[in-house]
């Protein structure tokens, strides 16, 4: 192939935006030369490969723009430290058929036991199937809604939110809301009521919702569309962070012990 050709090839492909086969071309095509590749080979690598990095092009951004606090998947979840967990369970969320009927799921459980790392989990899970997904903390999400209401921009910001098949709403009930929050909250459930799947966290059980909702109208309204089509993971373990502490200290004393050892020697 001469150079002029060459040239045009690179043009079309960055044009096409075709960034894998361009870094791979001139590698791949002197390999398909001494390899005597015949042109349908070679087309069906590069286009496979293509569509690979364009896919994990698409998850890399999708991971970026959806704010996960912790990037870990289900794969480094320890299941045998946390046995109140039915994997099973988890197994079937992480087939995302419940996006598919715009089913909830609720982490419940107390400090350290898994619920943000699960739940960020299943939105690596939704990214890498291409659905959009969304984390908030609740406080935050409260705080956005209210500037919002106040900026006149409510309805598009609700529009916003109700869209991502996946949001997940970390750490409800640790910090206190007001009517107003619990009124917005409540337009964006019902928003995404029956359509869109939302994954909740939080360390209240539900009968101590009625408090983190300050109403208890608003929060039974909450509850009853959160949980009409829900899975409920209910978590009864010790803190993961405190198992990591205590390790930690254990570890820092057996090397204390031995120093002292080596120095008694
Ligand atoms: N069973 C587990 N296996 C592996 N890592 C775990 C497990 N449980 C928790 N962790 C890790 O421990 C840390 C705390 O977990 P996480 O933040 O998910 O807890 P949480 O239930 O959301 O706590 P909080 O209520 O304080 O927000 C994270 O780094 C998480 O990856
Ligand atoms: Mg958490």
């Amino acid at each position: 192939m001469n150079e002029l050709t060459m040239d045009r090839l690179r043009e079309n492909l960055e044009s096409l935006k075709m960034k894998n086969t361009l870094e791979i071309l001139d590698n791949y095509l002197e390999r398909a030369v001494a390899e005597k590749l015949n042109i349908v080979d070679v087309l069906d690598y590069i286009s496979a490969e293509e569509a690979k990095s364009k896919r994990r092009r698409a998850y890399e951004k999708q991971v970026q723009m959806s704010g996960f606090p912790i990037k870990k998947t289900l794969d480094e979840f320890d299941f045998s430290f946390q046995p109140s967990i039915d994997k099973r369970q988890i197994d079937e969320l992480a087939t995302m058929r419940f996006l598919g009927n715009g089913e909830n799921v609720v982490f419940l459980g107390p400090p350290g036991v898994g619920k943000t790392h699960l739940a960020s989990a299943l939105g690596l899970v939704a990214a890498r199937h291409r659905f959009s997904t969304y984390y908030i903390n609740c406080h935050q999400l409260i705080e956005q809604l209210k500037k919002a209401h106040f900026e006149n921009r409510l309805p598009d910001r609700l529009k916003i939110l109700s869209k991502y098949r996946m949001l997940i709403i970390d750490e409800i009930g640790y910090l206190p809301m007001d009517i107003q929050g619990a009124n917005l909250f409540f337009q964006l459930i019902a928003r995404r009521y029956k359509k869109t799947s939302t994954v909740f966290t939080s360390n209240k059980t539900f009968s101590q919702w009625n408090e983190v909702f300050a109403d208890v109208t608003i929060a039974s309204a909450i509850l009853d569309r959160v949980l009409h089509h829900c899975t409920v993971v209910n978590i009864k373990g010790e803190s993961y962070r405190l198992k990591e502490r205590k390790e930690f200290i254990r570890q820092k004393q057996q090397i204390v012990n031995t120093l002292f050892e080596q120095g008694n020697a």
